[in-house]
């Protein structure tokens, strides 16, 4: 898709159309995130409408943006940088003076970089922004426009890439007819075209391979459940839903073979940041002998943080676990709730850790250094 884009509109739609009528890859039609410059707004996909609604939001302001992605209606963590670099794009392209820019850019960036505080991409992303701009210090505002624009959309192409090279990483671990288990969303919707944890298992369905996949649910918010099932299910993968703890039992019964999971933030000791149960799942996953892979790119692995202990977990609103779809309160009133969004799986349960640029076996941290050089 990423390479068809660049050769012309006619190959792209050929693939689409390739996708949809050989793999049934219509899901890949879904865009999370884009700039829309002519209505200066970002778009996105309301993930929290999915999978009843395909509705699309245009966010036109940095509040717009911000609540966004604070209520996960774009999320996933390289989808969220994504959001955030086409979000801070678009809210400078209405600046027209050159001495506010980078005044109103820090500011923007500070307040979009509060929304979410675990998945590093949002602030590799932001960092990247403002780096393009101040190698142009001097320049016209409408440069700086420019150079805004295709900051953002080299962030985006870059992470598809990514995604397909994790793809062809990850489906090289993988044999056919294996039976795997994910957690969370680690697809297209989280990334762009194949995602990382669902990469190897859009290769694998485009390739043959048979693969059955357990989702997770991933309680609270249901990732697994809305949007998980949803991808797999519309790519026509053999996709069973289960509940978070059910995931004990499909392993005893000998049905997994691989655990595949996305990443927020990997530390340079490899114990990694995902969305809460991961880390219980990778205790299992141990346990019953099953190899445990955490796919992600490079970009999600944070050198300044030595280890999991330092990387910032996001607490939410517990209302999250009392109420949010039930039709009614399901806790009693006033009942303390703990719930935190991420949990850190340690890398001594992490079997390898699969990017862009190839497979990292423990001790990663050598690897790492090497690929972050
Ligand atoms: O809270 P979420 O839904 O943003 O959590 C998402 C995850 O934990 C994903 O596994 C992670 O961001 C990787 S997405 C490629």
């Amino acid at each position: 898709g990423v390479i068809c884009e660049e050769i012309c509109g006619y190959c792209k739609c050929f693939l689409l159309i390739l996708r949809k009528t050989i793999f049934n890859m219509d899901l890949f039609t879904i865009v999370t995130a884009r700039a829309d410059y002519e209505q200066g707004a970002l778009v996105i996909i309301d993930q929290t409408q999915l999978p009843g609604r395909e509705v699309y939001l245009a966010l036109k302001t940095p509040e717009e943006i911000w609540e966004a992605i604070y209520l996960l209606k774009v999320r996933g963590a390289p989808a969220i940088g994504v959001a955030a670099a086409y979000g801070i794009s678009v809210c400078m392209q209405k600046v027209n003076e050159v001495d506010d820019f980078y005044r109103e850019f820090a500011r923007v960036k500070n307040y979009l970089a509060s929304s979410r505080p675990t998945a590093v991409n949002l602030f590799t992303a932001l960092e990247r922004m403002e780096a393009a701009l101040l190698k142009c210090q001097g320049a016209g505002v409408e440069v700086l426009k420019q150079v805004l624009r295709e900051e953002a959309e080299a962030i985006r192409k870059e992470d598809a890439t990514a995604c397909r090279k994790i793809g062809e990483y990850g489906l090289s671990l993988l044999k056919p007819g294996m039976g795997l288990l994910t957690h969370c969303n680690a697809g297209h919707l989280a990334v762009s075209e194949y995602g990382t944890a669902l990469a190897p298992i859009y290769l694998g369905q485009e390739q043959g391979f048979g693969f059955s996949v357990f989702a997770d649910e991933t309680r609270p918010l249901l990732q697994g459940a809305r949007l998980t099932a949803f991808e797999l299910q519309k790519a026509g993968v053999d996709v069973t839903l289960i509940c978070d703890n059910m995931a004990s039992s499909v392993m005893k019964q000998g049905w997994v073979q691989a655990v595949l999971v996305g990443c927020d933030r990997v530390a340079a000791n490899g114990d990694t940041a995902n969305r809460i149960g991961t880390s219980g799942v990778a205790v299992l996953a141990k346990y019953y002998g099953i190899p445990f892979y955490v796919l992600g790119p490079t970009s999600t692995i944070d050198m300044d943080c030595p280890t999991g202990k330092e990387i910032k977990i996001e607490e939410r609103d517990p209302a999250e676990v009392t109420e949010k779809w039930y039709t009614r309160r399901m806790a009693p009133g006033g009942i303390h709730v703990y719930n935190p969004a991420f949990d850190v799986t340690s890398a001594e349960l992490i079997t390898a850790i699969i990017t862009e640029k190839g497979i990292a076996y423990p001790p990663f941290r050598d690897t790492f250094r090497r690929w972050k050089e």
